[in-house]
């Protein structure tokens, strides 16, 4: 095993003598790439956002932006990790002080202002320019507010993508102060398309760098990656205290806000088993260690409760990095994935030293971020039955629309036959200490006629559903108030489908 190393901007970069929680961001600071900034060092504003090479889609390695001061520098031992510096120089000019086509969009468009947001703006610019799929629309029809008819940008057809076909959810992990966004708009909706020198473009074409195995121990804490499950559950069994992590969106707060300093922290997110998506005859089987990104592009909008699930949660750059093993492994009550696989019946499958077992997943949470979960047992995997229920939806409640948490999130998956629910599946979530299925509201949807008249009953027992409480994201009254007002949405949703 050799000395954890990172390669940042094609150089190689030892990670001692970093402490095992050290971040990527403090490590990069520390190395004097202060471009990478601190904003929230909690995931919401995107300053610290970098390029990491991860295995890819459609070609074998994409450029992923992530949050650097949520994951540990320890964790890409191996890995290869591009800083606005580096975009900087490895664009096609490639001479030092050139600047790279996402900078000098957003320099000539006044995309920059005090400029503190800029570099990690122009790395999620960055992975979204990269994204091998990502290409231009042929529609380039004017926008109706007359902009983009001469010299800038236009518009596509849909307003959260450019006619460059960039997606503008790239950045809703990335928050700036100055400039209004239009500018910023305006540069991501102008970049063209990588040209065929361009050495992040090439590097797309080599295969991911592997994973390594991992012992890093310093002060008598220690960083252990392990290259297989088994050694792993054997790893966990003999550490049952251990912080287990995948894209360590949790462990980054609990680390910069709560200043926890765990003795053991086991990564599971490159295991092989963890990593696979299987459509079987009766369930899908997604596993615990894939990101939401890589589920959602995987899946392909073919299980469409996830797919209205998706750009709900949290931020692109989260989704980069956070995996359904994490939102389900921390027990949260306001994780946005268990209202959703709770309407899907999914179940967990949880493996340790001794073997598998599979858990509903209503029968998983047992209280306030507490499982069923054993020490040493890890969730290798959800399953979702088949078939799919058709009439679903996710409502977010939430003050901001992207990158925000719910105050309340409820899922619906039902089965309408010859006008008749059949069957009604209801996720909720921030309306207890843990997720839970809204059962007496199922009840008093099934074997009744879909109409007004059965949707508002069914909304008044859906509004006593759960224990809500007061606090600073929302008054009990107003959860309640919304879960009712969420089944009166999607019988009003459905019947415009039915009607338009
Ligand atoms: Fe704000 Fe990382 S510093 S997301
Ligand atoms: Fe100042 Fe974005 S340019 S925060």
């Amino acid at each position: 095993m050799t000395a954890p190393r990172i390669t940042v901007n094609g150089a190689e970069a030892p990670i001692s003598p970093a402490a095992p929680h050290t971040t990527v961001l403090d490590f990069l600071r520390e190395r004097g790439l202060t471009g990478t900034k601190e904003g929230c060092a909690e995931g919401e504003c995107g300053a610290c956002a970098v390029l990491v090479a991860r295995p890819g889609t459609n070609e074998p390695t994409d450029w992923v932006a992530v949050n650097a001061c949520l994951l540990p520098a320890a964790a890409l031992d191996g890995q290869e990790v591009v800083t606005s510096e580096g975009l900087a120089t490895a664009g096609p000019a490639g001479a030092p002080g050139a600047l790279h086509p996402v900078q000098e969009e957003m320099a000539v468009r006044g995309g920059s202002q005090c400029g503190y947001c800029t570099p990690g703006f122009v790395c999620s610019m960055a992975a979204e320019y990269y994204r091998p799929d990502r290409c231009a629309h042929t529609d380039t029809e004017p926008a109706e507010d007359g902009t983009g008819t001469e010299d800038g940008p236009q518009h596509g057809a849909d307003p959260e993508h450019g006619p460059n076909g960039f997606d503008l959810h790239a950045l809703s992990g990335n928050l700036c102060r100055c400039t209004g966004y239009r500018p910023i708009r305006d540069a991501a909706f102008a970049v063209g398309a990588p040209t065929a020198d361009d050495p992040l473009a090439q590097r797309r074409a080599q295969s991911p760098p592997s994973p390594v195995a991992t012992e890093y121990v310093r002060d008598g804490r220690a960083f252990l990656r392990r290259s297989t499950l088994g050694e792993t559950l054997r790893l966990l069994r003999e550490r049952p205290d251990a912080v287990v992590v995948a894209g360590s969106t949790d462990w980054g707060v609990e680390v910069n806000i709560r200043s926890r300093r765990a003795d053991c922290v086991v990564a599971v997110d490159r295991l092989p088993e963890l990593r696979e998506l299987r459509f079987g005859p009766g369930a899908v089987e997604i596993g615990a260690a894939l990101t939401l990104t890589e589920i959602e592009r995987r899946l392909d909008g073919r299980v469409p409760l996830l797919a209205e699930l998706f750009p709900q949660f949290a931020s692109r750059l989260i989704r980069n990095g956070a995996t359904l093993g994490g939102n389900l492994g921390t027990g949260s009550p306001i994780g946005d994935s268990p209202p959703v696989l709770l309407a899907l019946e999914a179940s967990v499958v949880l493996a340790d030293a001794d073997g598998e077992r599979q858990v509903p997943l209503a029968e998983y949470f047992t209280g306030y971020r507490q499982s069923v979960r054993r020490p040493g047992e890890l969730i290798r995997a959800v399953r979702v039955p088949l078939p799919l229920s058709p009439v679903v939806a996710f409502h977010k409640i939430a003050k901001r629309r992207f990158d925000d948490i719910s105050s309340v999130a409820v899922a619906f998956a039902l089965d309408v036959e010859d006008g008749i629910v059949r069957k009604a599946r209801i996720g909720l979530g921030g309306v207890a200490a843990t997720p839970l299925r809204a059962l007496a509201t199922e009840e008093a949807l099934e074997g009744r006629p879909w109409t007004a008249e059965t949707a508002g009953a069914a909304a008044r027992v859906l509004r006593a559903e759960g224990t809500p409480m007061n606090d600073q994201r929302a008054s009990a009254a107003y959860r309640s108030a919304m879960l009712g007002q969420s089944l009166l949405k999607l019988y009003a949703q459905t019947t415009e489908a039915v009607t338009s």
